[in-house]
C-alpha cells in the first residue's frame, strides 16, 4: 500500500469535501461497464475516488451483466473478494447477503442521509435487508427506450415513427431501402429486456406490475396478453438480420444507419454521446415506446464484500460516500446517460432523453425492473426463453406465451 504524505492527503481532501483517507489504499472494484459509453462514465466514478488519495484499481469484465455476475459471485463466495462490485438494483446479490458475505453500510447511509436525499426512496429499499443496508444505488437505469436514427427515416422517405406501432408499420419499407429495422444483440438478456419493454407499451404498466411482481400466470396465459406477443412476433420478423452480439454493437448500428432502430435501457446513450450525435437531432429517444411512458426504477448499486482489512474497511466507506456525492452522481450519470439517485443535484446539463426521464420520474410513473420484482434465477429462465424465441421463427406467438406463463407460475 503506497502511503502518501498526510499533508498531500490534507490539500486534495481540501478540494473535495466528502472524504479523505488517513492512508491511500488500493481497492479493486469489478464491473461490467466496458462499451465505449460506460467506460467514459466509470472513469469519473475513478477519479472522484482517487481524488481522495486512495486508487481505483478497475476490474471491468466484458460481456455485460450475464458474464460478469457469475465471476464475482464466485470470487467472493470463494474467498478471494473484491473491495467493491457491481450488481443491479434488486435481488441479484440477495443470497451473498444472506450468507453474511457482505458489509454492511448502515451506519454509512445514516452519517450520509440517504434516507433523505435518495430518489425514489424504492431506490434503497431495493439495498435494504432485514432493515440494514448492503449496497449503494448509483443510478437509475430506465430499459424503457426506444432510440431511433433519424436520418435513417428521411431517406426512406418516412416520418420519424412516434411510437412503435408505427415504427412496425415503416419497417417493410426500411427493409426495402436495405436497412435493417431493429438492432438486436443476440445475448439473452438483450431479447428479454425488448419483451418486457413490449409488454409494458403495448399491455401498459399495471400488467406488467401483475406479471412481472404479483405472479399472475392466469393474466400472463391470457388472451388480454396476446397482442404483446403477436408485438414480439414483429419485433423478430424486423431484427432477423441483426446479427451482432453486444448490446452497444446494436446501438451502433443504430448510430451509423445500418439499422433504424433498438430497444434498449438508456445507457445507449453513452454510446450516442461519445459518437457525438445529439438528442433530438440525430437520434430520437421514445420512453415507453411512444405509447405508456413510463420509467423503469432498475439500474446500478455497488456492494462492498466483507474483508478483513482496516485500510480496505476504510477505502470502502470512502468509495461508498464518494458514489453519492452530489459532484460524483452528476458527473457519472451525465456520461452514463443514467438518471441520478440523488433528488438533490443540478441537472442543467441533462439531454433532452434525460429531460424526459426526469420529467416522467417527476409524475411518478415508474415501475420497477424484473431484478427488483423476480429472482435472479427466474429472471434467468425468462431470458433463455426469449433469446430461443428470437432465434427460432417457427415458435409462435402462443408457444411463447404459454411457455412465460409457466415460468410466471413458478417464479420467485
Ligand atoms: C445493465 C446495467 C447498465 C448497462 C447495461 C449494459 O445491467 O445496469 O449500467 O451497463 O447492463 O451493460
Amino acid at each position: 500500500m503506497a502511503r502518501k504524505s498526510i499533508l498531500t492527503v490534507l490539500m486534495t481532501a481540501a478540494a473535495m469535501p466528502f472524504c479523505v483517507s488517513a492512508q491511500a489504499t488500493d481497492l479493486e472494484v469489478t464491473h461490467w461497464w466496458t462499451s465505449g459509453g460506460e467506460a467514459a462514465a466509470v472513469a469519473e466514478l475513478a477519479k472522484a475516488f482517487d481524488a481522495t488519495g486512495n486508487h481505483w484499481v478497475d476490474g471491468a469484465i466484458a460481456g455485460s451483466g450475464g458474464v460478469a455476475r457469475p465471476i464475482m459471485i464466485s470470487r467472493i463466495t470463494g474467498g478471494d473478494p473484491m473491495g467493491a462490485t457491481q450488481f443491479n438494483h434488486g435481488r441479484q446479490a440477495e443470497e451473498l447477503v444472506e450468507a453474511g458475505l457482505m458489509r454492511d453500510l448502515t451506519d454509512i447511509a445514516e452519517a450520509g442521509k440517504w434516507k433523505e436525499v435518495v430518489n425514489p426512496p424504492s431506490l434503497l429499499d431495493s439495498c435494504t435487508l432485514d432493515g440494514k443496508i448492503y449496497c449503494v444505488p448509483i443510478n437509475i437505469h430506465s430499459q424503457q427506450w426506444l432510440w431511433l436514427n433519424n436520418d435513417v427515416f428521411k431517406k426512406a422517405g418516412l416520418e420519424v415513427p412516434k411510437n412503435w406501432n408505427e415504427f412496425a408499420a415503416a419497417a417493410p419499407k426500411l427493409e426495402e431501402a436495405g436497412i435493417v429495422p431493429l438492432a438486436m444483440g443476440q445475448q439473452p438478456w438483450q431479447t428479454s429486456l425488448a419483451f418486457q419493454v413490449l409488454l409494458v407499451a403495448v399491455a401498459g404498466p399495471d400488467t406488467y406490475n401483475k406479471v412481472y411482481g404479483d405472479k399472475d400466470a392466469e393474466l400472463a396465459a391470457s388472451d388480454a396478453l396476446a397482442p404483446v406477443f403477436e408485438a414480439a412476433v414483429q419485433a423478430r420478423d424486423m431484427s432477423k438480420k441483426s446479427n451482432v452480439q453486444n448490446w452497444n454493437d446494436a446501438t451502433s448500428m443504430v448510430i451509423t444507419g445500418k439499422a433504424a432502430g433498438q430497444i434498449m435501457g438508456d445507457w445507449a446513450q453513452g454510446e450516442f454521446q461519445i459518437a457525438g450525435q445529439t438528442a433530438g437531432k440525430e437520434y430520437t429517444c421514445l420512453p415507453g415506446l411512444g405509447m405508456n411512458e413510463v420509467i423503469q426504477t432498475g439500474g446500478d448499486a455497488f456492494y462492498f464484500p466483507k474483508v478483513d482489512d482496516a485500510a480496505i474497511n476504510e477505502a470502502q466507506g470512502v468509495l461508498a460516500n464518494v458514489m453519492m456525492s452530489p459532484e460524483t452522481q452528476v458527473a457519472f450519470n451525465l456520461k452514463k446517460g443514467s438518471l441520478p439517485v440523488r433528488g438533490d443535484v443540478d441537472l442543467t446539463a441533462a439531454n433532452d432523453c434525460m429531460r424526459k426521464g426526469l420529467d416522467i420520474l417527476a409524475k411518478g410513473n415508474i415501475i420497477q425492473a424484473p431484478d427488483q420484482m423476480m429472482s435472479a434465477d427466474s429472471v434467468q429462465q425468462i431470458n433463455d426463453l426469449f433469446v430461443e424465441f428470437f432465434n427460432d421463427p417457427s415458435i409462435s406467438a402462443k408457444d411463447v406465451q404459454t411457455r412465460f406463463a409457466a415460468i410466471v407460475a413458478d417464479a420467485e
